[in-house]
């Protein structure tokens, strides 16, 4: 509230007023210099000062997060909208960084056209580098850098995907996923950092990464915890399923990198699909204000998942029910990509009926505003252009090469067929992943469930290979095998996965290669030539009975751009440090299958072999 300490006289008054008037120019649409504008002044003030002055209308507009392909620019100035988002894939045309900066600045010139001039926040997943932005560095899923157990490398490479993000203008990343997957049939094991706790805990450090030591740096962009809480450990890896356990256990297994996350300051934690014994987490009051915001003193924002309020109910569109039931669980700011106008209209109606309490309101947006101002939005809320040539630039993809040599992790090795010979060799190399960008990226690359083909700039393994081999190697490449003989050295299967995202990655079924894969395989071996396969993956297969036939098996993961990483650690250039994030299974039938729950694996978490 702004307090007056004495109230004028009427006439004392409209003689202020003519004086006043006579000697202003006509106040400009945001009056300069008010407390909330002024960077001197404590957050906490100005945020106080802000939201006395603000609408309803206006609290509102900042709990809102809408797609940009649904959302003009006019209708965030309309609707105060506090914040856009690009979906998986979402991007302007031509998605050049300097378009993305250009649409950036457009919907941001559109926020600041209200009488308040609030800054709108833009978020993305950029979850393994700035992914939606074509040419961008894109860098192993977090599964490979997991086989890591580096987090000064996993914050370094925080702080270069958000100076790429920030080149774009864009302020926000949904990143990093804080998921411990249990269950390796999860199509989203991949966006694990590992299978306990204590890998995604130790490499929150990408939250440091991004954010900076505090906010408000000249790259710092806000990072999101997410996702809140359990995603990785539903029955059966059932992908926004259903998380059955104790609260001893899903404290134990999968808060801990929350709690890692907020005490290094995350600025928002974005809420799970799935559901803790049958309850929704979207709805969950318990767990996302009581724990979350309570115990653990997480002081930023709850955002959540795309159309995430619409599952409380289990049935599809959201109700005024479900509405009061996020908001009053804790949910500050909701993600609701295209029904916006919708949902401001049922949420202004259900604070207007009592459903919902204006103190949760008022918390709601001193939350969110908390980070926009920390995140000096208000002083420098356009794009730094002076970063935008960083986007996919030589130093960043030097930095995603040694995160590739970092996260191979060698599982056989027979004879000591690896590390190759550059000079005086002939190698055979096949599979329908050795020069494939697509393939070796994985989803969430340019197109939400990623896709095969040369989807962006970078080297494939395969050129990888070429490029590390001496001028008196030859090296040939036909996907299934066909050509080779006896007079080869060595021959390189590059196997595993197609690209995929979230549930469309969940496998109910086998886990083990596809046809093409195991026939390209035996092609190689029928030839006599010592067989080397490299595991192009998100997760772990099962390859045991095929095992025996390979001299050898490197798991590569999903490495990004950077396929001469991979070459780096065939030829030697790079001896493997990567350790299994998590139990690879002996058979499909173990999953879910982790360390210490007594099953024998094919190899347990923490292997990894070296030269
Ligand atoms: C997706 C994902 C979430 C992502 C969000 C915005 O469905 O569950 O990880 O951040 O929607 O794309």
């Amino acid at each position: 509230m702004i307090r007056h300490h004495h109230r004028p006289r009427p006439l004392a008054l409209a003689l202020l007023l003519v004086a006043v008037t006579a000697l202003a120019a006509p106040a400009p649409a945001t009056a300069a210099g008010l407390p909330y504008q002024d960077p001197t002044l404590p957050v906490a003030t100005r945020v106080a000062d802000l939201l006395a002055r603000m609408t309803l209308d206006e609290k509102l507009g900042q709990m809102t997060q809408a797609e940009r392909g649904s959302v003009t620019a006019s209708d965030l100035t309309t609707y105060r909208l506090g914040s856009v988002l690009s979906g998986g894939g979402s991007a302007p045309t031509p998605n050049t960084a300097t378009s993305w900066a250009d649409m950036y600045d457009g919907f941001q010139r559109a926020a600041l056209a209200t009488p308040l001039g609030i800054p709108m926040i833009y978020g993305v997943d950029a979850v393994h580098g700035h992914n939606n932005v074509y040419g961008a560095t894109i860098f192993p899923h977090n599964i490979g850098l997991g086989a890591t157990r580096d987090p000064a490398l996993v914050q370094q490479i925080g702080q270069a995907v958000a100076e790429e993000i920030t080149g774009t203008g864009v302020d926000w990343n949904f990143a990093p996923c804080l998921c411990v997957a249990r269950n390796d049939r999860w199509g989203r094991t991949y966006e694990s950092f590992g299978e306990t706790p204590d890998l995604p805990s130790s490499l929150s450090t990408l939250v440091t990464g991004l954010q900076g030591t505090t906010l408000g740096g000249p790259t710092s962009v806000l990072a999101t915890a997410k996702h809140y809480v359990g995603d990785g450990g539903t029955t059966g890896g059932d992908d926004q399923g259903d998380t059955q356990l104790s609260e001893a256990d899903l404290r134990a297994i999968h808060l801990p990198p929350f709690q890692a996350a907020v005490q290094r300051g995350v600025g928002s934690v974005m809420i799970s699909y799935s559901s803790w014994n049958g309850v929704k987490l979207h709805g969950h009051r318990y767990l996302i204000t009581d724990v979350l915001k309570g115990e653990l003193g997480f002081s930023g924002f709850v955002v959540s998942d795309w159309n995430g309020i619409d599952q409380i109910d289990g049935a599809s569109g959201f109700t005024a029910a479900e509405v009061s039931a996020a908001v009053n669980a804790g949910i500050d700011m909701v993600m609701v990509p295209t029904a916006w106008k919708t949902f401001l209209s049922t949420l202004r109606a259900e604070v207007q009926n009592g459903h919902v309490p204006m103190s949760r309101i008022d918390d709601a947006n001193r939350r969110i505003l908390t980070k926009k101002f920390e995140l000096g939005l208000f002083e420098r809320p356009y794009t730094d252009r002076s970063r935008t040539s960083t986007v996919g630039g030589a130093a960043h993809r030097a930095l995603a090469r040694q995160a590739v040599r970092q996260s191979q992790v060698l599982l056989k090795n027979d004879g000591g067929v690896l590390p190759l010979a550059r000079d005086n060799n002939k190698i055979f190399v096949a599979g329908k992943n050795a020069d494939n960008i697509g393939n070796q990226s994985g989803g969430w690359t340019i197109s939400w469930q990623g896709s095969s083909g040369a989807v962006t700039p970078g080297t494939t393994i395969l050129q990888g290979i070429r490029a590390a081999a001496g001028p008196t190697t030859t090296v040939t490449y036909n996907q299934r095998g066909t050509g080779i003989d006896r007079t080869y050295r060595a021959a390189i299967a590059v196997v595993g996965e197609t690209p995929y995202a979230e549930g469309q990655g969940d496998r109910t079924g086998s886990m083990s290669l596809d046809r093409d894969d195991l026939r390209t395989i035996t092609t190689l071996r029928n030839s006599g030539v010592p067989v080397i396969v490299v595991l192009v993956s998100g997760r772990p297969l099962d390859v045991a009975a095929e095992l025996p036939r390979w001299n050898a098996l490197l798991a590569s993961w999903l490495p990004g751009t950077e396929g001469g990483g991979v070459a780096d650690v065939l030829f030697g250039g790079y001896a493997p440090t990567g350790k299994l994030p998590m139990t690879w299974m002996n058979s499909v039938s173990q999953q879910p299958i982790n360390a210490g729950d007594g099953q024998v694996p094919l190899f347990p978490q923490g292997y990894g072999l070296t030269y």
